[in-house]
Parts: C-alpha cells; structure tokens; sequence
C-alpha cells in the first residue's frame, strides 16, 4: 500500500491481490492514505455543485437504471429552459458556482435547445462552471455545446469490463462510450468517467480493471458509487454493492487519479447514512446537492430508497454543509475547476 502512495499506480495482479486481502486494519490504512493524498493535493476544501436533474426521459434501456426507457411506471417529466434557469437562478443566489445539468438520453433537447440553454446560462452568470451529464451525443453535438459554453461533461464509463458492459447495456456499446468519453477530452471539456461498485458479476479483477482504465485515461472527475438495485428492473432482486467495496474504491481511485475531483455521491448516502461522510473521509473531494424542483425530484429515481427527494435547495445545502464541515472539511463553493485541467497549457 505504500508504494501505491508512492507511485500512484499498481499492476492488475497487485491490485486483485489487494482487493482479495482487505480486512478492517488494512482498510483503515488504504483510507487513511488517501485521506492524505487528497489533503497533498487538494486540502480540506470540498466543492459543491448545484444538481439540476432536468429530464428523466431516457432512449436508452441499461438494465440497473430506474428511468430506462422499458420501465412503464415511471411518471416521466421534462423541466423546460426557463424552469431549467430558475433553478440556476435560486442556486446562484445561495451560493453555488457549478451547475450539473443532467438528465436521460431526451432527444427533446436537441443541440440548438442545449446550445441556447447554456448560452442563457453563462450570459447571466458568467462566473459560473456549467457541467453536463446527458448521456452519448455525436461530436458536432458535444463541440457545440463546448462552445456554447459548456465546461464540463460526466459520462461514467459504467464499467471496464465489457463483458459486464454489454450485458447491461443492450443497447449501447463498450467502444461508442470509450469514444465518447475521448472526443469530449479532445474537444476541451473537464472529463469525468466513473463505476458502479457491486455490479451482479463484477469480480476483483473487473474492478481492477476500472482502476487501470481510469489511470489511463486520467479524467478529471471520477464517480464511483454502489450499484443499488430498482424495483421496476431486470436487476430488482439482485445485492446492492456495499459501503465497504465503495469505499475502497473511492479510496484507490483517489491513490491511482491524485489531481482528480471525486464526489461524495448520492448513492454513497443512500447505502449508509453517513455514506457520503465516510466517502469525504477516504479521498473524496464533491459534494453535489440537489437544486432540482421539488415536485420532479421523486420521479428521478434511479434506484430504490433515493435520499434527499423531499428537502428544499436551500435545506440541502444547509444540512449538507453541515455535515461537511461535522466531517472535518471546509465547504468552498468557487468553481473548483480539477487541478489536472488547471495544469494543462
Ligand atoms: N444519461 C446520462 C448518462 O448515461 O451518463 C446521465 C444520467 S444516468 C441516470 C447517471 C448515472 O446514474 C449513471 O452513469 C449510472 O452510473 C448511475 N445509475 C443509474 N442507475 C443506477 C443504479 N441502479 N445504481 C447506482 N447507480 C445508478
Ligand atoms: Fe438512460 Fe438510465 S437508462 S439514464
């Protein structure tokens, strides 16, 4: 473990071996270290981001997701621009300096309705970060959008097994999403991949693999979080992931990614309730309350038992920092652009 803090990469091998002998000792110390990688780089400062969840129409049908397109219970909305720029508004004025756009895969919003969204957005709030995570696009899309003003884009690339990829993604494929997540680095956008942890499947040797992948492609944001079943998928009766393996997770991409920014994720507070604590606690960096309306948020339900559907913006924010700064953190609410990106020419 050592010598992952020191050269901040381990081999396939190494890291399964790893993973096959974790117990609560040697646990305790892979946290702690990256604690400390993400106290070297970062300090105690953790950015939040605003949380717009605009549309929960999805095209696509991945096996886990609450909102695929084949689950007919789900009531579906769609917040329109304007609504879209109220919620900025509101989270401007408490604060908050990024916004995450995200949504399903809703060709409603075609590139000109994004473009002009964000032209809308950045007009007005100029010193704002504008990040999106709407799912695959083609490059004229994802080019347009950058020059719109878009900032950043979270695509996680869900798992870098393909094996497991194309088995929950019937309809989408392991290489679209590799490139897309390189035609979004080419065009300039703030990258962020990610992982389910405790996928039905996914072995030691699988999670090694993200490991490597993410190393490869040093994004600047990394999502990692437990899969957690619905009850209105294939996977409904499968074991959610758990806090421990997504802890460790969130621990080895901070020792494998050191200048990446790493949120604290929702799922991490819905398997535990001091879920998003301990993620902070073990080389997390984000935290990304939500800013969406209150009478959509219970519809944007990927997963069973979704935490924070009934709270107001301004509450979310409040309990959040609370429970920031109770962790031993110090809420920062710039920009917080990756220092990877800032480094770059
Ligand atoms: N459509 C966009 C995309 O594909 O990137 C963004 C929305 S998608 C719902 C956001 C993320 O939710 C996915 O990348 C996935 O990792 C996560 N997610 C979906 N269903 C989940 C589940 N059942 N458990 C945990 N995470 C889930
Ligand atoms: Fe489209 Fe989940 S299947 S957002």
């Amino acid at each position: 473990m050592d010598r992952l803090y020191a050269q901040e990469s381990l081999d396939s091998d190494e890291i399964v071996y790893l993973l096959d002998r974790l117990d609560e000792e040697s646990r305790r110390r892979l946290h702690t270290l990256a604690h400390q990688k993400r106290v070297a780089y970062y300090g105690t400062v953790v950015y939040l981001r605003g949380l717009i969840e605009f549309s929960n129409i999805c095209k696509q049908n991945c096996m886990y997701c609450g909102i695929r397109s084949a689950n007919k219970t789900v009531s579906r909305y769609r917040l329109q621009p304007d609504e879209i720029l109220e919620c900025c508004r509101e989270g401007y004025d408490l604060g908050y300096r990024t916004f995450v756009l995200q949504s399903g895969e809703d060709d409603w919003y075609t590139t000109d309705k994004l473009a002009r969204l964000i032209a809308d957005i950045k007009r007005r709030y100029p010193d704002i970060a504008v990040t999106l995570s709407i799912g695959e696009r083609d490059d004229e899309t994802y080019t347009r959008l950058f020059e719109a003003g878009a900032d950043r884009y979270l695509l996680r690339h869900e798992t870098a097994s393909r094996r497991l990829y194309q088995a929950l993604h019937p309809t989408m494929t392991f290489e679209n999403r590799r490139d897309r997540l390189l035609a979004l680095k080419t065009i300039g956008y703030q990258v962020g991949a990610g992982f389910m942890v405790g996928l039905p499947g996914q072995t030691h040797e699988d999670l090694a693999e993200d490991l490597l992948y993410l190393k490869e492609l040093n994004p600047d944001m990394i999502g990692i979080g437990p899969f957690l079943p619905h009850q209105a998928t294939p996977l409904k009766d499968e074991p959610a992931g758990t806090l421990e393996a997504s802890l460790d997770m969130i621990a080895l991409a901070r020792l494998f990614v050191p200048n990446a920014l790493i949120p604290a994720t929702t799922a991490m507070g819905t398997v535990h309730p001091y879920g998003r604590e301990l993620a902070l606690k073990a080389g997390a960096n984000v935290v990304m309350p939500n800013l969406s309306p209150l009478s959509v948020r219970p519809k944007y339900t990927l997963y069973n038992n979704k935490i924070c559907t009934g709270d107001e913006s301004a509450q979310c924010r409040f309990c959040l920092e609370q429970r920031i700064e109770g962790a031993g953190f110090h809420v920062d609410m710039g920009r917080g652009d990756s220092l990877n990106w800032l480094s770059s020419p």
